[in-house]
């Protein structure tokens, strides 16, 4: 999230004429407590404007660029800067022009102390309005982003966190995570949630595009370049030119291609299959592999040089083994987004089906469990899922674990309970059935001693 606090915000003064500048400097960091960055050459102040400054004054007649060419290159990169022009008295129309293509207001000069503090409060007040709604944008969008990702668990959310935090930057991302974990995901919110959101996001899957026309599809071809050929193409780079490139299965690629592949990361530059002329591309890489890149470093298939040109920040999706309370939660998701397609009437699942699911290790991860769950809906006769609509291979935990029967004692298939309740109950009978010792009950359940803590909250556990 990006800050708000205007001392992250300078002032900027732009005038040909020291003298003028440094009686500005002076009022302004006297009324405003604002730290004020002076420029008396205006390119200096177009070259800085990332900084994003709250307030802009800018003097009209500059011998370089004159103030309403800057005004307007303003106008057009940063809207949301307001921009206070300085006009001589003999300038007013000019002045008013100004206005009229965007500027916020103007000084006369001799600039007046009582003017100037009126015309820079209220501008400053404009810019921190413009930096509030934004901010309540961003959280908006990624309220939305975030509401469709699942998850509860604490190693998904510092997942979350670097998402936040690195989704605006330019630096390149390795994702990285077992089948099923959730990468595509993961790669559209950090398109999503970055300022090229309104730009392309190109996917290449690496591993689906035969590798002899990966070549071409990521950089494009000439006419007659091979056979087939047979026009000009343009490729996944250009295509994504501004926005991001999503390299999915990277670990798939050809050796020879990775050469390519970085040289065109590196220089931003590259040229189509069977064509001389360079093309210059800005674009932000997001790469994805289930496989072990370091390893195939050291084992020689995987360019060293790719590997930390595309890794500058790694990003880790844990298994789903390994979170084991979003077990529940994305069995619950999946059946209330798929229960509506399939018209059934069913409210959940038997507490032995959860049991099953949470003992079952996942290999196809989120993906399994949604492919599970929508078998399980057209399985199922009752209005609940009960371990006979799961595959052998998870209704097997079930059995396997014996702490089904002494811990829960099931009666009945049909005893029904929304999930925290039922897994508090779970805790409270295990707590009791484990001598009141806590790190029996995480250890005999699979559990943290914090979730078990958590999850006895206003039982008795003092002393322990
Ligand atoms: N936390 C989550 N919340 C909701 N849905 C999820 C979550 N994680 C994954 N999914 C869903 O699971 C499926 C698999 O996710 P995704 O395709 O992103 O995985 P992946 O890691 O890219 O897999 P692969 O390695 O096979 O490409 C998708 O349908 C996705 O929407
Ligand atoms: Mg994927």
């Amino acid at each position: 999230m990006e800050s708000t606090s205007l001392q992250d915000h300078p002032v900027f003064l732009v005038d040909d004429e020291r003298q003028n500048l440094t009686l500005l400097r002076m009022w302004v960091e006297k009324l405003w407590k604002l730290p004020v960055v002076e420029f008396d050459n205006p390119q200096e102040c177009l070259d800085n404007l990332h900084r994003e400054p709250s307030l802009i004054i800018l003097d009209i007649m500059m011998p370089k660029i004159d103030g309403m060419e800057v005004l307007r290159q303003v106008r057009e990169r940063y809207p949301h800067i307001p921009v206070v022009m300085l006009s001589a008295q003999n300038n007013i129309q000019v002045a008013l022009d100004a206005i009229h293509i965007g500027a916020y207001d103007y000084l006369q000069k001799p600039v007046d102390r009582d003017r100037l503090e009126v015309v820079t409060r209220n501008a400053i007040r404009s810019f921190e309005l413009a930096m509030e709604l934004r901010t309540t944008r961003q959280r908006l969008e990624e309220g939305k982003l975030f509401s469709s990702i699942v998850s509860i668990d604490p190693k998904m959310k510092s997942v979350f966190e670097l998402v936040r935090k690195s989704a605006n930057s330019h630096v390149s991302i390795l994702i990285q995570g077992e089948s099923g974990t959730g990468k595509d995901l993961i790669a559209t919110a950090l398109h999503q949630l970055s300022h090229r959101r309104d730009k392309p996001f190109i996917i290449v899957n690496c591993a689906a595009i035969p590798s002899e026309l990966l070549e071409s599809e990521l950089f494009g071809h000439e006419k007659g370049s091979f056979t087939g050929a047979d026009t000009q193409k343009m490729g996944r780079f250009e295509a994504a030119d501004g926005g991001t490139l999503f390299l999915d299965e990277i670990g798939t690629m050809e050796f020879k291609l990775q050469a390519k592949v970085l040289r065109a990361i590196q220089q931003k530059e590259f040229s189509r299959v069977g064509g001389l002329r360079p093309i210059h591309v800005e674009v932000r890489i997001i790469s994805a592999t289930n496989s072990d890149l370091q390893q195939m470093v050291k084992d020689g298939t995987f360019r060293e040089d790719l590997y930390y040109r595309l890794a500058t920040f790694p990003i880790s999706i844990p298994p789903l083994r390994d979170r084991k309370d979003d077990i529940v939660l994305l069995a619950e998701h999946f059946l209330e987004r798929s229960i509506d397609r399939e018209q059934k009437d069913i409210r959940g699942f038997t507490k032995e089906a959860i049991i099953a699911m949470t003992q079952y290790n996942w290999p196809g991860n989120v993906r399994e469990l949604q492919s599970v769950i929508e078998r399980a809906i057209i399985l199922a006769d009752d209005h609940i899922i009960g371990v006979q609509n799961l595959p052998e291979a998870i209704s097997a935990q079930a059995r396997k674990f014996d702490a089904t029967d002494s811990l829960f004692q099931l009666q009945s298939a049909n005893d029904l309970l929304p999930f925290e309740l039922f897994k508090k109950s779970i805790i409270k009978k295990a707590f009791e059935l484990c001598d009141r010792n806590i790190s029996e009950v995480a250890q005999r359940l699979n559990i943290s001693r914090t979730t078990v803590y958590r999850l006895l909250e206003g039982e008795d556990t003092e002393g322990l």
